[in-house]
């Protein structure tokens, strides 16, 4: 990452989302700085798709958010895509780029969904190799996000703390810290997300991701990206930035996306919380 990419990315962002984009670029509040890009949505696609990319990027610095390498898939990405995100990454001037530490493909089958690794050294492993082949075939440094999991597979060796503190000190990757994750899991597994907060890797958070979800009849939690942030979100939000310092905080909306005014006052709210996070 050169410093002049990092630099560049502070403050507030929202993600690039078609429904959204005509309100982003006529009518985003100034506290708006930042806006987060999924290479998967506009890779090989041209028109529409470009334009709003080549607008976004002449108006707001631009980072990367993957959505299918699945950092702890068996089987490596395709070399050919590989190449093809670089090449999108360069294009766009991302100062890293994060995905989700889960797995999502079997047997060359995608199955279009973020699922649970083991919380053992065995997937410890796996995924600080991809990291290192990640980070020499894109050429920029890696970031990882906790998930949201509703189900967990085999025994956990350790807590999913430890589990992130392990991979990104062994890897050297950076951690997207998750909060509303944090808050799903906490409330769906009857644990403190408090306390998950205050035991991540601090000093390896490069950015946070705050979004809503919805919460079903029988009082499970399902991340959505669809609902109003929470206040209880909000509240780890600032637990965890006066752990980590004014790191950049993206606004998570993939849907239900209501009039642009909510999404404003959301992002202003969010300002005023990263602004009171102690450097
Ligand atoms: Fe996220």
């Amino acid at each position: 990452m050169t410093a002049a990419a990092s630099a560049r990315v502070a403050g507030v962002g929202l993600g690039l989302r078609a429904p959204l984009f005509r309100d982003l670029m006529t009518r985003a509040p100034a506290t708006l700085r930042w806006i987060e890009v999924s290479p998967e949505n506009h890779i090989g696609r041209g028109g529409f798709f470009e334009s709003m990319l080549a607008d976004a990027r002449g108006r707001y610095p631009l980072v990367t958010h993957g959505i299918s390498l699945g950092l702890g898939d068996r089987e490596a990405p395709p070399r050919d895509f590989l190449r093809a995100l670089r090449a999108f990454l360069e294009e766009v001037g991302s100062p890293w780029h994060s995905d989700h530490l889960c797995f999502g493909a079997v047997d060359g089958a995608h199955l279009h969904d973020l699922l649970p690794l083991p919380f053992t050294e065995a997937s410890i492993r796996a995924v600080v190799d991809r990291v290192a082949l990640l980070e020499d075939a894109l050429g920029l440094p890696i970031a990882v996000e906790n998930i949201s999991w509703y189900a967990h597979p085999g025994d956990a060796a350790m807590g999913e703390a430890d589990f992130l503190q392990e991979i990104t000190h062994r890897s050297g990757a950076g951690l997207l810290l998750d909060v509303n994750n944090a808050y799903v899991n906490a409330r769906n597994h009857g644990t403190d997300a408090r306390d998950f907060i205050r035991r991540v890797p601090a000093d390896r958070v490069v950015q946070i991701h705050v979004a809503g979800h919805l919460t079903g009849a029988d009082g499970l939690r399902i991340d959505t990206h669809g609902e109003a942030v929470c206040d209880e979100v909000y509240e780890l939000l600032a637990l965890a930035l006066a752990r980590t310092g004014p790191v950049p905080v993206l606004l998570e909306r993939d849907g239900g996306f209501p009039p642009f005014d909510e999404l404003a006052a959301e992002i202003e709210r969010l300002d005023a919380i990263v602004r009171a996070a102690a450097p």
